[in-house]
């Protein structure tokens, strides 16, 4: 499978060294933002690796490029503004993306699902890529069921050079827990957000009633599990249409397990 990846910051080179472990896929295209210091430079050497023969080129050129190259999916972790940059040029050339940044406001979000529709292109829409993240949102629906009437609060921590706050991530787990709640449009999960040191990205959930209380954590320890599913997300959306979350690519994960079992 060939992949271009747009965005080389820290999770975008974890992806890089994580890819170079991975058989079955080659890095074809690398983007950066316009005036970007790593502009020309040799991606290979930008994560710390042997060079790999392919330099980083502003996300401006995204479109001559994903033509030249022609890679089966792009994997966004860069910055809404380049995102859009980067969805336009590969809805030009039909090739599928996997949008891991984060930040985005809703009316980007509903541009972003207006330009699959009807198409003949794919985004798969993950603001958390991580799979033990996934399993634990189908664990919150299950606790909503059996504890309706409990009060739930999300705490999440990151890194101090995080952009974004709260994280995609609780945003997406409040809004579940808003939904499967039965909450009125004005009654909110509160959140919690913590930006402190090197921490990867912690989001813990506290169900409390009068007289118990669950909490459900989940605790990235390095960036490779950003980037292992971002792989898995790829391996989905190869070929693909349309709108998807991570909860289609679990999903699809676990009737193949079933399949192998
Ligand atoms: N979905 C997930 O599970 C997940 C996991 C981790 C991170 N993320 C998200 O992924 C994004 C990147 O995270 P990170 O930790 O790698 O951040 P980071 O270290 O700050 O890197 C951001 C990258 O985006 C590039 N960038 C910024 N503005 C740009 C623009 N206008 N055009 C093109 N490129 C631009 C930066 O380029 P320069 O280096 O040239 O400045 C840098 O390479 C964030 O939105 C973050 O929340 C999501």
């Amino acid at each position: 499978m060939k992949i271009a990846i747009c965005g080389l910051g820290r999770a975008g080179k974890e992806l890089l060294r994580t890819i170079c472990d991975e058989e079955d896929i080659s890095v074809v295209g690398a983007f950066c933002r316009l005036n970007s210091d790593k502009a020309g430079m040799d991606i290979g050497m930008l994560a710390k690796l042997n060079p790999m023969g392919i330099n980083a080129v502003c996300v401006t050129e995204a479109e001559r490029v994903l033509g030249e190259e022609k890679p089966d999916v792009v994997i966004d972790f860069s910055n809404p503004a380049a995102t859009k940059m980067l969805l336009m040029a590969c809805k030009k050339h039909n090739i599928p993306a996997v949008v891991c940044t984060t930040g985005f406001t809703e009316d980007e979000i509903a541009w972003m699902k207006e330009c699959v529709y009807g198409e003949d292109f794919g985004i798969v829409y993950a603001p958390n890529v991580t799979v033990g993240i996934n399993v634990l949102l189908s664990m919150l629906k299950s606790a909503t069921r059996g504890l309706p009437y409990y009060d739930y609060h999300i705490t999440e921590i990151h890194h101090n050079k995080k952009a974004d706050s709260p994280s995609g991530t609780a945003k997406k787990i409040a809004t579940l827990l808003e939904r499967e709640l039965h909450l009125e449009p004005d009654e909110k999960v509160p959140v919690h957000s913590v930006r402190a040191g090197g921490f990867v990205g912690v989001h813990e959930i506290m169900i409390v009633g009068e007289h118990d209380r669950i909490t459900i954590s989940h605790e990235s320890f390095s960036r490779q599990a950003f980037a292992k599913g971002a792989i898995e997300a790829a391996r989905f959306i190869r070929g693909q249409t349309g709108w998807h979350e991570m909860e289609d690519v679990v999903t699809c994960r676990e009737n193949v397990i079933k399949v192998k079992v």
